[in-house]
């Protein structure tokens, strides 16, 4: 630790990481200390030298008792002390949370800023003075909504204007509870180490922040113009600071990048911390020459959606692929067959689902090519048909390699890139109404759809948190190339070919075509549904299965 001397005000300011690297400076919000950038700077110190401080009024700083010191100047003056201490030479990347993003906008909006920092990143806390402008936007019903709404998620800085009673109650009952409410609301487990134990006098302290400054600055604004590059990275389930906060802010900020972090307000640094330290990472490598990633270029602008879909060669895959595409989609399509795929359009690759292998090579080819994708479709499947005792095991084995692993290693490969990317996503399964209506003769089609269904709902409950949606869609008999590939045990290729030309009229008769599935799984898509039966009997059949299992079991025996 080392000391650094801002207008009288000792700051205790902390440093690790390469010195000759490029540095990085985190500033903590309210009631925190440095130690709630521990994840974050863990990560980037393998690359920056990193310098985080403890802000007056906090941790192992100074406390002035004089309200008037806690001004948004002299915690911007504080900022520069640093800065000028650390990277005597060379302009800094700020990196900043909820009060300490507030502070770092003062700073970032002084003129002459650029020649100082090199870069910032705001996380849950704006500049008091656009959002004063932006409370004062044409008063249009929506946006007093949005207003209204940010209001009422501010709540805390009215009670902050009481005077005494918020310090004492930090100082009583609120500590105490403060790591409860952090695990039990913002679903982060209690660590060491955090919060500080100076965190009962830091809370009542901070209580200042508040008091010198949201009255000012609301009511009197000040135009707040930077030439700094910034990134606001706004978290989805923030209870404080809502995403309109961000909204109108390329008039103060030409360079700006607005991207999403599916997190809450502490839960982004203390549950997400590795993400955060990536999205400033891809920050400072573009600033320096690299070029821009996927998920920095649409948090510049509103790029369209990556969507992977699988078996996109033919029937409900190829609708599907091109339905996203007529919305203005980038789609990847894949399928066994080559010319099958490239027929179909977007970019397409020859890929089998079933081969782990060249499921994890197709993903790394989207990710280096095209990026993590938004959306992804895990469609490709064949059919099979044949009761219990009749299929052989090698059938079972293709049925299940197929219709099962191919959506395992599809969800595997990609569900892991979206998680890890944190900015959400969704994946649709597509399963058949065969997954919860048995029937004799399609035992092993059967069980692989019902563990799709199955797989998918385990899968839902584990990444909802991280904003990523599952579907999986029960299509019922749709009029595709599917009859005309489908096996059957236990019977010679004249035969196999009869029946196929057999289901296929049938399928034909039924004329319900591959189209209005790729529209459901669009709407799945939109909506978020869980469970999506698509024609009437699979609709009606989910009913029953839900309704009375024993009277599709005492059908499916009679049939
Ligand atoms: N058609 C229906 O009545 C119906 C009903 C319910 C569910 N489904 C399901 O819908 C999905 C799509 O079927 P469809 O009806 O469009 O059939 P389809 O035969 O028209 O298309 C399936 C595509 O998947 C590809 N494919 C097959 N095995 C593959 C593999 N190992 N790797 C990559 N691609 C592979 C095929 O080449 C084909 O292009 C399947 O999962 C199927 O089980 C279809």
């Amino acid at each position: 630790m080392r000391t650094v001397v801002s207008g009288g005000v000792r700051l205790a300011v902390f440093e690790e990481g390469p010195l000759d690297a490029p540095t990085v400076l985190l500033v903590h919000g309210y009631p925190d200390t440095h130690t709630v950038w521990d994840d974050v700077a863990a990560v980037l110190a393998d690359r920056f030298h990193v310098v985080r401080y403890d802000v007056r009024g906090a941790g192992q700083s100074d406390v002035p008792r004089d309200q008037a010191a806690y001004r948004l100047e002299h915690l911007s003056d504080d900022l520069f002390a640093v800065a000028d201490a650390v990277s005597p030479n060379q302009p800094v990347h700020i990196v900043a949370h909820d009060w300490g993003s507030i502070q770092s906008w003062e700073a970032v909006t002084e003129p002459g800023a650029h020649e100082r920092i090199a870069s910032f990143t705001s996380i849950s806390g704006p500049c008091l003075d656009h959002v004063a402008y932006w409370m004062r936007r044409r008063p249009t019903p929506r946006h007093l909504r949005k207003v209204l709404s940010q209001q009422l998620h501010s709540w805390y800085i009215m009670a902050f204007q009481v005077p005494v009673l918020p310090e004492l109650l930090w100082r009583t009952v609120l500590t105490k509870r403060w790591p409860l409410f952090l695990s039990a609301l913002e679903n982060v487990p209690p660590r060491a180490g955090h919060p500080a134990p100076t965190m009962a006098s830091d809370a009542a302290h901070g209580v200042s922040l508040y008091r010198a400054n949201f009255r000012p600055r609301l009511s009197h604004p000040r135009e707040r113009h930077t030439q700094v590059p910034v990134q606001v990275i706004m978290p989805t389930a923030d209870r404080y600071a809502t995403p309109a906060l961000a909204e109108g802010l390329e008039r103060w900020v030409p360079r700006l990048w607005r991207r999403r972090l599916h997190a809450g307000h502490w839960s982004a640094l203390l549950r997400d911390g590795a993400q955060v330290a990536r999205m400033v990472t891809e920050l400072i490598d573009h600033l320096g020459g690299a070029p821009e990633t996927r998920s920095l270029s649409r948090a510049r602008t509103e790029t369209p959606p990556l969507v992977v879909v699988t078996g996109a060669g033919s029937g409900i895959g190829r609708a599907t692929a091109q339905a996203f595409a007529a919305t203005g989609a980038e789609v990847v399509v894949c399928d066994i067959d080559e010319e099958a795929a490239k027929a179909t359009g977007g970019h397409a690759y020859q890929v089998d689902v079933s081969d782990e292998a060249a499921m994890r090579k197709f993903a790394d080819e989207v990710v280096a090519r095209h990026g993590v994708p938004d959306i992804v479709v895990n469609n490709a499947g064949i059919g099979h048909a044949g009761s219990f005792l009749a299929t052989t095991t090698e059938e079972w084995h293709r049925v299940l390699d197929v219709n099962l692993w191919g959506v395992i290693h599809g969800c595997q490969v990609f569900g892991r890139l979206m998680a890890e990317r944190g900015e959400g996503g969704h994946i649709v399964n597509v399963a058949s109404a065969a997954a919860y209506l048995p029937v004799k003769s399609l035992a092993a089609y059967s069980t692989s759809k019902a563990a799709v269904l199955m797989l998918s709902d385990c899968l839902r409950a584990e990444v909802s948190a991280r904003g990523i949606g599952v579907s999986t869609i029960c299509p019922g008999l749709i009029t595709t190339n599917i009859t005309r590939t489908t096996t059957f045990s236990g019977v010679d290729a004249a035969e196999q070919e009869r029946k196929r030309a057999g289901a296929t009229k049938a399928y034909q008769r039924r004329n319900f075509g591959p189209e209005k599935v790729a529209a459901q799984i669009l709407r799945a898509v939109a909506t978020g549904k869980a469970t999506v039966p698509v024609t009437p009997e699979a609709k009606a059949g989910l009913v029953l299965a839900r309704l009375s299992p024993a009277t599709l079991r005492a059908a499916v025996r009679h049939s």
